[in-house]
């Protein structure tokens, strides 16, 4: 009974957790180291930790050093990278559990977690500041543009080609000030998120076929659904948009046509989350859109929900600062990782239990 318990307990701990024999040999590993590593429990047993960590990193030194003392040892804000992804500050505990046996408990904590959390926060921050803005922009601007608009339309209509030309520009640039004053316009609707049971395969589904229909006709996509997956608290409307900004940003990172898009849903029941002043929601599924793109600047990458960051000539800056205040508003986090070759965002959103979840 004890021994049942126990092990809901250590599959249920939020962090990656290891016990090690004597060789380094893994011999436990939870539900999250398992995560972590993105392997199965069966491919990470028996298997040496410096396969996971590689010979040089600072979690072999740990071990080596708590085993050496005997005791336990702890190091903050390491960066560990497994598997070729990107590296990840973590904080790591290292226990020496039994000197007849030589076990070693090893605990890493993402401290991305956290950091992320409080991020995504300042996020939703920064979006309100915009809002605060976007009324009067867009009622400031709209009536001058229309006018302008207008005027161009007229010049065209007697205007010799060269003019002509010139004034269909005219028309264009409007346009464009227009988009950017509706998607601006965005952050001003303060209305609360209408819950209601979502399928977000469907959600998905819509926007990677549009996207390929158009702006992504260069990539590939591979959906990798988890069909067992439960619905989504949410207002599809606002979903689809989140996800339509993402695969915008993947086929913009991706120049050539080996471009992939991996869309990956799956259920991880340990992620929680409460923001302050808010009920606890738990988090279980979770959205990952991967590409195979050039990667975030690394100079934008703390940044990147933050409105009008931008690396594009044409960009707004106002796509992900558009996902991180919905996301928010559905009471979810998002996450992004981003290295040579790979950009991930996870996206992790409440599920949808009765009618009381409508807020
Ligand atoms: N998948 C990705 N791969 C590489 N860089 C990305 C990715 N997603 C976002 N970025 C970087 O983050 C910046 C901000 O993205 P965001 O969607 O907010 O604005 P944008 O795409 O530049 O403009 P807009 O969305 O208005 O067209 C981008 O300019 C780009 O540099
Ligand atoms: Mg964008």
């Amino acid at each position: 009974m004890i021994a049942t318990d126990l092990n809901a307990v250590w599959n249920g701990l939020p962090f990656p957790a290891l016990v090690l024999d004597r060789k380094r040999h893994v011999i436990e590993a939870n539900s999250a180291a398992e995560q972590f590593l993105s392997a199965s429990e069966k491919q990470i047993m028996k298997r040496g930790l410096t396969h996971f960590f590689g010979r040089n990193s600072i979690i072999m030194g740990t071990v080596a050093q708590a085993v050496a003392d005997t005791s336990s040892v702890s190091q903050y804000g390491v960066d560990v990278s497994t598997g070729g992804q990107a590296a990840v500050s973590c904080n790591i505990y290292v226990n020496f559990l039994s000197p007849e046996d030589g076990t070693i408990l090893l605990i890493v904590q993402p401290a991305g977690v956290a950091l992320k959390m409080s991020q995504s926060l300042t996020h939703l921050a920064a979006a309100r500041s915009v809002t605060a803005m976007a009324g009067m922009l867009a009622h400031e601007i709209r009536n001058p543009l229309a006018g302008i608009t207008g005027a161009a339309q007229l010049l065209a209509m007697n205007a010799s080609d060269a003019d002509k030309e010139l004034a269909e520009m005219i028309g264009m640039e409007a346009k464009r000030i227009g988009n950017l004053v509706d998607r601006v316009e965005h952050f001003g609707d303060q209305r609360p998120v209408e819950r209601q049971p979502v399928n977000i395969h469907d959600v998905l589904d819509r926007a990677s076929r549009s996207a390929k229909a158009g702006f992504a006709s260069h990539v590939t996509f591979s959906l990798e659904y988890d069909p067992s997956l439960p619905e989504v608290a949410g207002d599809p409307d606002q979903l689809l948009q989140v996800f339509q900004n993402l695969i915008k940003n993947s086929s913009e990172a991706i120049a050539d046509s080996r471009g992939q898009i991996r869309i990956r849903t799956s259920y991880n029941s340990g992620m929680k989350f409460a923001a302050t002043g808010h009920r606890i929601e738990n988090l279980p599924i979770q959205v990952e859109v991967i590409d195979n793109g050039k990667g975030i600047p690394e100079s934008l990458i703390a940044d990147v929900f933050d409105p009008f960051v931008s690396s594009k000539s044409n960009g707004t800056g106002l796509g992900l600062s558009l996902v991180s205040k919905i996301v928010a508003s559905h009471g979810g986090l998002i996450e992004c990782s981003s290295g040579e070759g790979k950009t991930r965002f996870c996206v992790r959103l409440p599920i949808w239990r009765n009618k009381k979840d409508t807020v």
